[in-house]
Parts: structure tokens; C-alpha cells; sequence
């Protein structure tokens, strides 16, 4: 959600500062702010809107100071204003501060101020932590910290400076929000992600919650907070390059990533499937422990929870275990029922959401086991898990997710094979099948990215349709979460309503919506519900709505049931899915652009939602 950067060194860091936040800002912008620290005291900018405002707010600073930290904004407490943008400033101008997450019972801290006569000059719960500092502080701003950190209740990682002690950055982190340390010669960045500096050194640490870090330019130092003892962390390479984050010519991140899929699907199968052999590592289960399975829940949000129930066909056909797909959010708040022999899988792109980190918290709590499947190596949900599957789709920073789901989708795909050879459902010879069918998707998936005529096809229908109202999209089995995925990218880039059925369910509701042109669009590719989605294709044509069919290519027959028809490579029926969300994806790319949207960054959304 938010994203927190702070430098300390001998280099006048204004720019880093605001280079640093230009990286992070895919994870919140509605609002930016930095702070410079030197001997003159603290400056201050801050900017409604992108980092691209703050940067002109930020023109008349100094620039000399060489401490300082910056936060991009998206709102949980108090509209997008400006006084509500980070960082706050205490009353003396002694202290600053920022912070990515929230404080839960910021009502009470807030009226505490209040009550001490500070003039709270913001809505956010933030501010409250400064006007404490300022309270408590005691010549020491990391113990000072430290007293106020059983106070603060909530998910949170925050900076602090003080004016008194001008040589260092003091930051703290509680539950999932991340906080990195990155180190340079005689300097030391900390930030929410490694992107914030990667440009500047790879050479980071992480920063436990339940500790205290005070940055230096000399060095940096990890605490506990419970008894202060010094907390050791090795020194890693990240490997997130920078180079993945700039745009590589396209016009968007979307659209790169788009047509990165074939790699991202390729590297996310690599050794994992080799001359026929499939392995697993890191799942973290032995084959005993798999066969022992007699129940899958899977948990995720949004686009992952849409590769989860593709999932779930598939290992229930592969390897017959009752598999279920529950939202993360409704899931915890449930009183599932399940035993030591539930497998728990935890989709996140992004390893943080918290109420996918939630739901797998309670699930272990309860005594399953819990296998995280997710693209940030670290991430919280990695570290909770038992074992861990990685995509290995590479930063994505458009908000819409589009590789990292087709990633998700395959690894699940590998998942089923892997669970159904362990427990013998699937022979080695289906097997190895399957695996050089799945082999061969990036191949084919290349082969729909290139594919000039569907290119032209989706501009028509983008030109076409952009300005309707509603979108019905309709799916059976295994088209059903495509249809939910494909919906899912058309609301959150063109702000168009959509909603995704099941086919079968359209009588029972849906079909009421259809008008004479209500755009429909089916996914019927090849299998054996195919007949049943041609018949609702014709409920549908019955109501004059228009259908939209993503079909195989040399299917004879849905020409006679669509008005338009998008044609996607064969392959077999269980791995359609990943061929048939990418015209979809490209759909919703081309309407959003013909409506004139800043698709890289769809209103009220941020990539990663680390707040319930
Ligand atoms: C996808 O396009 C969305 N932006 C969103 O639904 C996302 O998939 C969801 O927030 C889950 O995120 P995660 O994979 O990082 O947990």
C-alpha cells in the first residue's frame, strides 16, 4: 500500500529520496511527501497526487542535507488531502516521521494528544506517533522507540528522525508491513522494498517484526524490542533487478507484463518439469505427508484467488482430493472446520496481503499444514509457510496482476501433477503428457501475443464496445475463473461493472440484465461442458445481447453461437485456462485505453493491500 524510503550517508539524498519513491510508487499514489534533515532543521514537501507533484512541491528545498525519508501515499485514515500526506512533523520541529500500515486504535492515541494540547493537524493515525516521540523523548530516540512500541497497536512499519540526534534514521515494524535495509559504502537506505534502491546497492537486510533498527551511515543496527538485545541478519543479494521495472518500450507496465507471460509461465515451470520428470521443491511436505492430504483449502484475494479456483479442478481431476477456494478475507472470519490433514495453499502475488497472511496464520494456528505459492521471495506469506512454491513471474508492477496469474495458474498446474503422481492417481506416462503439454504453453502463448489478426480483432471490439455499460462474462468449469479474471481486469482498469457467472447460473438471476446489447463474453474453449455453454450462448442471443467467445481454434461450431469469435491456440482442456485469459487481458487493456485511463494505476487501488 504505502511505500517508505529513508537514506543516511555523505550524498545529498533529495534526489534518492524522490528517485527511491518514483519506484515505490505502483504501491500507492494518491499522495506524496519527504523530509530533509540537516543542521538547519527539518524541510518538508508534500503533494497531492504522483510523486511527479511532489517532485515539483520539493523544487524549492535546500537539497544539501544528506538524511532523509519519503512515503508515497494510499489513504486509509483521512482523505487524500495534503496535510493527511506523510511524513508529520512535531510541533517543535524536532521530529519526524512516516509509516506503511496502520495503527488500530489510533482513536485513542489520537485523543490522547489531543488531550496533552497538541493540535493535530492531520486525520491519519500516523500523526499521533509524532506528538508521542516528541512526549517521551528522553536525549534517545531508539529507546524512546522502543517505550512507545507496546503502545502501538495494529500492522505497521515507520520511521522516525529527531533533530537531536541528526545522524540517523530509528525505524520499527510490527506484524507484516516489510522493512529492508539496503547497504552502501558509508550509507544505509531502509525501505518498504527493495526496488526504493536497488539502483543505489543489491546488499540487504530484513528487518524482523518485533524489532528496532537505527540506520546510520556508518552501519545499521537491529534490536529487539522486548529485552534490547542486538539481533543479528545475514547480508543477501536481492535479486530484483531494476532493469524489470522500467517499461522496455511499451507504453505500460500492463502491457509489458502482458507480453512477458511467456517467459514469466517458462521460468515458472524450468527444472520444475525436465525430460519428463516433474519436482517440486520447497513445497515442504514429504510424499508421505501428501499422501496422507485428504483435503486442499486454498486462500488468496482477487486475481489470486481466481488461480486458486482453476486450481482446484484441477487437482481434484488429478488428484482426488475434495479442494476447496475460499476469499482470504470472508475465510478467516469463518469457523472452518478442518484437521491436520488439510492442505492449506496461500496464493499472493505479492506475499503481504494481509488477509491472505491472516487466513494462513489461523489455518496453522489450527493445525494444518500450509504451503505459501507466491512471486516475492521473503514476502511475510513465504516466511509464515510451511514450504513455499515461488512464480517466477519478476517484479510486476502494473496494479492489474496478468503474469503473475497465468504464473499462478501454471504452478498450480504443477501442484495437481505433483499431487496426483505422489498419490498415484496419475500414472508417470499421464504425467510426463501432461508436463510436455504445459511445456509447451509459453510457446503457444508467444504465438496469441503475436497473432496480428486476433490483435486487430480485439481493437475492433474494444472500438466497438468501450462505451457500454455492463459486461456479463460467462464460463463453466475451468472457463468459470477465467471469466472471473477477465471481469475482474475489465472493472479495475475502465471502471466499467461487470460481473462473472457460471453458466448455468445465468437463469437464476443474471439474465435479467441482458439488454439488445449487453456485450457477453464467453469463455467456450474445447471441453466437455462445451455443449452446455452453446446452449446458454443462445439464451443469451435470444435476448439480442452480443456474444464475445473465446473459443479453440478449428472448433466448427461457435461460429454458429457468437457474433464474434477470439480464437486461441489448442491445447488440452485443462490448460486452456492460461491461453484464454491473455485475450482477455489484452481486451480490457484496449478499452481502458480507448476510454483514455491511466491503466498502470486504476483509480483507488493499490498493487499490494496490506490493510484489512
Ligand atoms: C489484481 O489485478 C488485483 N489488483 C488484485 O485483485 C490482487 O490480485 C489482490 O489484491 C491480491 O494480491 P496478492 O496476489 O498480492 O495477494
Amino acid at each position: 500500500m504505502c511505500g517508505i524510503i529513508g537514506y543516511v550517508g555523505a550524498r545529498p539524498c533529495k534526489e534518492l529520496v524522490l528517485t527511491g519513491l518514483e519506484h515505490l510508487e505502483y504501491r500507492g499514489y494518491d499522495s506524496a511527501g519527504l523530509v530533509l534533515a540537516d543542521a538547519a532543521g527539518l524541510e518538508r514537501a508534500r503533494a497531492v497526487g504522483p510523486v511527479a507533484a511532489l517532485r515539483e512541491a520539493a523544487a524549492g528545498l535546500q537539497g544539501t542535507a544528506t538524511v532523509g525519508m519519503g512515503h508515497t501515499r494510499w489513504a486509509t485514515h483521512g482523505g487524500v488531502e495534503e496535510r493527511n500526506a506523510h511524513p508529520f512533523l512535531s510541533e517543535d520541529g524536532r521530529f519526524a516521521v512516516l509509516m506503511n500500515g496502520i495503527f488500530e486504535n489510533y482513536v485513542e492515541l489520537r485523543a490522547e494528544v489531543a488531550e496533552h494540547g497538541h493540535e493535530l493537524s492531520s486525520d491519519t493515525d500516523t500523526e499521533a506517533l509524532v506528538h508521542l516521540l516528541e512526549e517521551a523523548y528522553d536525549g534517545d530516540l531508539a529507546q524512546t522507540v522502543r517505550r512507545l512500541y507496546p503502545r502501538l497497536e495494529g500492522h505497521f512499519a515507520f520511521l522516525a528522525i529527531c533533530l537531536d540526534e541528526p545522524d540517523r534514521i530509528v525505524g520499527a515494524r510490527l506484524a507484516w508491513p516489510p522493512l529492508v535495509v539496503g547497504r552502501g559504502e558509508g550509507e544505509t537506505f531502509l525501505a518498504s522494498f527493495t526496488p526504493a534502491f536497488l539502483e543505489e546497492t543489491r546488499s540487504i537486510q530484513v528487518v524482523d517484526e518485533g524489532e528496532v533498527v537505527i540506520a546510520t551511515a556508518a552501519g545499521v543496527e537491529f534490536r529487539a524490542v522486548d529485552d534490547w538485545s542486538v539481533r543479528e541478519h545475514p547480508v543477501e543479494q536481492a535479486d530484483e533487478s531494476l532493469e524489470v521495472a522500467a517499461k522496455g518500450g511499451y507504453e505500460t507496465f500492463m502491457l509489458k507484463e502482458i507480453h512477458e507471460q511467456p517467459t514469466a509461465v517458462a521460468d515458472t515451470i524450468a527444472e520444475r518439469f525436465h525430460h519428463g520428470e516433474l519436482h517440486l521443491d520447497g513445497i515442504g511436505l514429504t510424499d508421505d505427508e501428501l499422501r496422507e492430504i485428504n483435503r486442499v483449502l486454498v486462500v488468496g484475494c482477487g486475481t489470486a484467488l481466481h488461480a486458486g479456483l482453476a486450481g482446484r479442478y484441477l487437482i481434484e481431476e488429478w488428484a482426488g482430493v475434495a479442494t476447496e477456494a475460499d476469499v482470504a478475507s470472508e475465510w478467516r472470519y469463518r469457523n472452518g472446520v478442518f484437521d491436520p490433514r488439510t492442505l492449506v495453499l496461500a496464493i499472493s502475488q505479492s506475499g503481504e496481503t494481509a488477509d491472505t497472511l491472516a487466513a494462513m496464520q489461523i489455518a496453522k494456528e489450527r493445525g494444518a499444514r500450509v504451503v505459501a505459492i507466491t512471486n516475492i521471495m521473503g514476502s511475510a506469506i513465504a516466511r509464515a509457510a510451511d514450504g513455499v512454491l515461488y512464480t517466477r513471474a519478476g517484479l510486476e508492477i502494473g496494479v492489474a496482476a496478468t503474469k503473475t496469474f497465468t504464473s499462478q495458474v501454471t504452478l498450480m498446474t504443477l501442484l495437481a501433477l505433483h499431487l496426483g503422481a505422489v498419490r498415484g492417481t496419475l500414472s508417470p506416462d499421464e504425467v510426463a503428457s501432461i508436463g510436455e503439454e504445459l511445456s509447451a504453453l509459453p510457446e503457444l502463448i508467444q504465438r496469441e501475443l503475436d497473432d496480428e489478426a486476433m490483435d486487430r480483432q480485439l481493437d475492433l471490439l474494444a472500438d466497438r464496445f468501450a462505451h457500454d455499460r455492463f459486461f456479463l462474462y460467462l464460463g463453466r468449469h475451468l472457463g468459470l475463473p477465467i471469466c472471473q479474471e477477465g471481469a475482474l481486469k475489465l472493472k479495475e482498469i475502465s471502471y466499467i461493472p461487470t460481473d462473472a457467472y457460471a453458466a448455468g447460473e445465468m437463469k437464476h438471476g443474471p439474465i435479467a440484465l441482458l439488454g439488445e446489447d449487453t456485450p457477453v463474453v464467453a469463455v467456450a474453449t474445447d471441453s466437455h461442458v462445451f455443449e452446455k455453454m452453446a446452449s446458454n450462448l443462445e439464451e443469451v442471443r435470444a435476448r439480442g445481447a452480443h456474444v464475445i467467445a473465446v473459443a479453440t481454434e478449428g472448433n466448427t461450431q461457435i461460429e454458429r453461437h457468437a457474433e464474434h469469435v477470439i480464437r486461441i491456440p489448442a491445447t488440452r482442456p485443462e490448460l486452456q485456462p492460461i491461453l484464454a485469459v491473455v485475450p482477455l487481458q489484452i481486451l480490457a487493456y484496449k478499452i481502458a485505453g480507448r476510454l483514455g485511463l491511466d491503466v498502470d494505476r486504476p483509480r483507488n487501488l493499490a498493487k499490494t493491500v496490506t490493510v484489512e
